[in-house]
């Protein structure tokens, strides 16, 4: 691609994707694009809204009419829905649970996916969420599937939302992520799976310099190919 590499980076909720995908994307100059802030923004708005989630048609009819745009930030991303900032808005725990059922909706995916494709078109990207290595990008020269124990997954945003100053209990969060990787593992429509041509990275016991050496070593390997 004119740009660079597509990097490709899934896996299951809380695996380091984003945070390891931001640092490697500064490392090689490439952009950073995190597709679960689409979803999550959609989910945000229907919420607002007032729109049912089993609502598919009304839901689908909202992300056609919906802008989202990224600006980048010192170490990550800022998100905007038609130009209004929602980059912690999308983060809450309401959005977090109703986010998997709003991506089930075919059309939202079809439409969601299609404006990633665009988004990759000219490579220097490294991009994370569900379905990137298996349907968004099925070319990308790299793919990354990110897992952890469900465990270290759980600590791991237990961790986080202790430095935001929530504080749910730990086994409440097991079993929110635990829910949420089954229904995004089970839907139809571009399920939650390993793409066979993925490399699988277990991050239980890796830090997350251990983690984006990994990859980077990855990266490396198929720039020197060329
Ligand atoms: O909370 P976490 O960072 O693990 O999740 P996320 O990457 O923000 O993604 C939120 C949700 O969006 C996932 O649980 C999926 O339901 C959905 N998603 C998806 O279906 N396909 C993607 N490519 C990215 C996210
Ligand atoms: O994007 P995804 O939901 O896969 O995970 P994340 O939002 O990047 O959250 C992962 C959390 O685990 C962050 O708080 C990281 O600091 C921490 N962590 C990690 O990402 N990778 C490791 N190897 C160890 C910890």
């Amino acid at each position: 691609h004119k740009n660079g590499l597509q990097v490709a980076i899934d896996g299951p909720a809380s695996a380091g994707k984003s945070t390891v995908a931001k640092l490697v994307a500064k490392q090689f100059g490439y952009i950073y694009c995190d597709t679960g802030a689409m979803y999550r923004a959609i989910t945000l708005k229907a919420l607002k809204e007032g729109i049912s989630l089993d609502d598919a048609a009304t839901i689908a009819q909202l992300t056609q009419a919906t802008q989202i745009s990224f600006t980048p930030d010192e170490g990550g991303q800022r998100v905007f829905i038609d130009d209004k900032e929602v980059t912690e808005a999308i983060r809450q725990e309401d959005v977090t649970n109703s986010v998997s059922a709003v991506a089930a909706i075919p059309a939202v995916r079809a439409e969601l996916s299609d404006r990633q494709k665009v988004i990759a078109k000219d490579g220097g990207i490294v991009m994370d969420g569900r379905d990137i290595g298996t349907a968004v990008l099925p070319n990308a020269e790299v793919k990354i599937f990110l897992v952890a124990s469900v465990k270290e997954r759980a600590q791991r945003r237990y961790k986080e939302n202790i430095q935001k100053g929530i504080n749910t209990p730990l086994d409440e969060l097991q079993l929110e992520i635990e829910a949420r990787d089954y229904k995004d593992s089970h839907r139809k429509v571009s399920p939650l799976t390993k793409a066979k041509d993925a490399e699988e990275i277990d991050t239980t016991s890796l830090s997350i310099q251990e983690v984006v050496s990994k990859i980077a070593n990855v990266i490396n390997n198929k720039l020197n190919d060329k």
